[in-house]
């Protein structure tokens, strides 16, 4: 099969990297791809978001299938287009990624199938949205209903906060259409974890979870940013956890979406606040759902993945998820991200990145590519905040962090910076 993966980042680099390792794979293409996914795919000049460029080069080239990474074109329909044309892809159509474009639709939707979640409100109107605030009292939550680049959620600590984020989004237009409606929602206490499911349409099974580092330094200190760093599997996502959350939020919502006339395909990716229920006993509750793979969750799950990704996402895709049996190392994997000094800020381009040949050397680890580019001397340039994803595999999430660590001190970057504290939660728990 000729397959071309859209995206640029450090999880089209994982999909990359992993679909090209499946016998089935004839010749692999990016759009637009980056310095390191050059080295296993051919890259092509096409923004993820140019739909028709993406479609006329998918036909011009013959492309059999395509693997969408990011959501701006899943939500602008690019599976729509592509099938449209005749070409296989894997990711959801326009209408059901609305599932991450619409947080609204996705509140609504949790409540038609009975998905624990937040409770909350929606709101076109700015006062009508205060009112329900000074009714709920604080902390509570603000989220613009659209995609908003990850900025779209505020944690409001007081009344008064809460308030002031209604003005910002919804009369100064802080985050301009997506803002035009919002969810204010009850925040909930407790320890975040990434779960991933891959979908047909009809059915879902299991790729398990994970756990990001949202804030910029160590100690969960900082800026919010893309994500700094990840691990899998997450202890505190249990087996008895992953099973509820597989009958109790995925399996309800794929069913849901199928009769409502949104099927669901793709990678569903749940969001879960792990909060203490009435007994004390863990309970796992919906945050929000990403109609994509995480990035970096992709690529400690790339690293896991034993199986041949580019049949299950075929099958997936065919609506034959029950032909599917997915095998994973036992292995943890641990991805430490390495960022341009000043991300999630402002940050320079074109710095060199020494030290990358080094850091192969160390075992088990990949160096995922986020943001580079190379320059005509052959030179590797940052092209991004988040740069490199070093990612290692290992028995324990300790011997991971170590190996992983290892590689990052190999690699020569003055103008990058990185956690030294990536997987403590998992550590801490033993
Ligand atoms: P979202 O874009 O919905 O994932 O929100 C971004 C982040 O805000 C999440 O990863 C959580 O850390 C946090 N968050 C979102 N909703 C809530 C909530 N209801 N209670 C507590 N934290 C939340
Ligand atoms: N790492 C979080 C995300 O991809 O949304």
């Amino acid at each position: 099969m000729k397959v071309l993966v859209v995206g640029g980042g450090g999880r089209e680099h994982a999909l990359c990297w992993k679909l090209k390792q499946s016998p089935l794979c004839t010749g692999l293409w990016c759009a637009p791809g980056n310095a390191g996914i050059a080295d296993v795919a051919t890259c092509v000049p096409l923004s993820a978001e140019d739909v028709p460029g993406l479609v006329r080069f998918a036909r011009e080239t013959g492309i059999d299938f395509v693997v969408v990474g990011p959501e701006q074109p899943l939500v602008l329909g690019l599976v729509d287009a592509l099938r449209a044309a005749g070409i296989k892809a894997f990711g959801p159509t326009g209408a059901a990624a609305a599932i991450e474009g619409s947080k609204g639709f996705m509140k609504d939707l949790c409540a038609r199938h009975g998905v624990p979640t937040a409770a909350y409100g929606r709101f076109t109107d700015p006062d009508a949205a205060k009112a329900f605030i000074r009714a709920q009292g604080a902390p509570i939550v603000v989220k613009t209903d659209g995609l908003a680049a990850g900025k779209g959620v505020i944690i409001c600590q007081t009344v008064a906060e809460a308030l002031a984020a209604i003005d910002s989004i919804m009369l100064d237009k802080q985050f301009g259409a997506a803002g035009a409606e919002v969810v204010v929602e009850e925040f909930l206490d407790g320890e975040e974890a990434s779960f991933f499911a891959l979908c047909d349409g009809n059915t879902a099974i299991p790729l398990g979870g994970a756990q990001d580092h949202k804030r910029a330094f160590d100690g969960d200190q900082g800026p919010n940013t893309g994500g700094m760093g990840t691990y899998s599997p997450a202890p505190v996502l249990t087996p008895e956890l992953e099973a509820r959350i597989m009958a109790e939020t995925v399996l309800p919502t794929v069913r849901g979406m199928a009769a409502e006339g949104r099927p669901f395909t793709g990678i569903l990716f749940a969001g879960i606040m792990v909060v203490p229920g009435p007994d004390g006993q863990p309970v796992p509750k919906l945050l929000e759902f990403n109609a994509r793979f995480g990035d970096p969750e992709c690529q400690v799950l790339m690293m896991r993945m034993k199986s041949d990704l580019l049949q299950a996402l075929v099958a997936a895709a065919d609506g034959q998820l029950d032909r599917i049996d997915l095998d994973w190392h036992a292995d943890a994997a641990l991805c430490v991200v390495m960022a341009a000094d000043g991300y999630p800020g402002d940050y320079a381009k074109g710095t060199e990145i020494r030290g990358l040949d080094a850091a192969r050397v160390i075992e088990d680890v990949t160096v995922f590519h986020a943001g580079t580019r190379r320059a005509e001397d052959g030179r590797v340039l940052a092209n991004g905040g988040r740069v490199l994803g070093v990612t290692a595999r290992a028995r324990t999430i300790i011997d991971a962090q170590r190996q992983a660590y290892a590689a990052v001190d190999l690699i020569d970057w003055p103008e990058g910076f990185c956690r030294r504290d990536i997987g403590w939660r998992a550590i801490r728990r033993g």
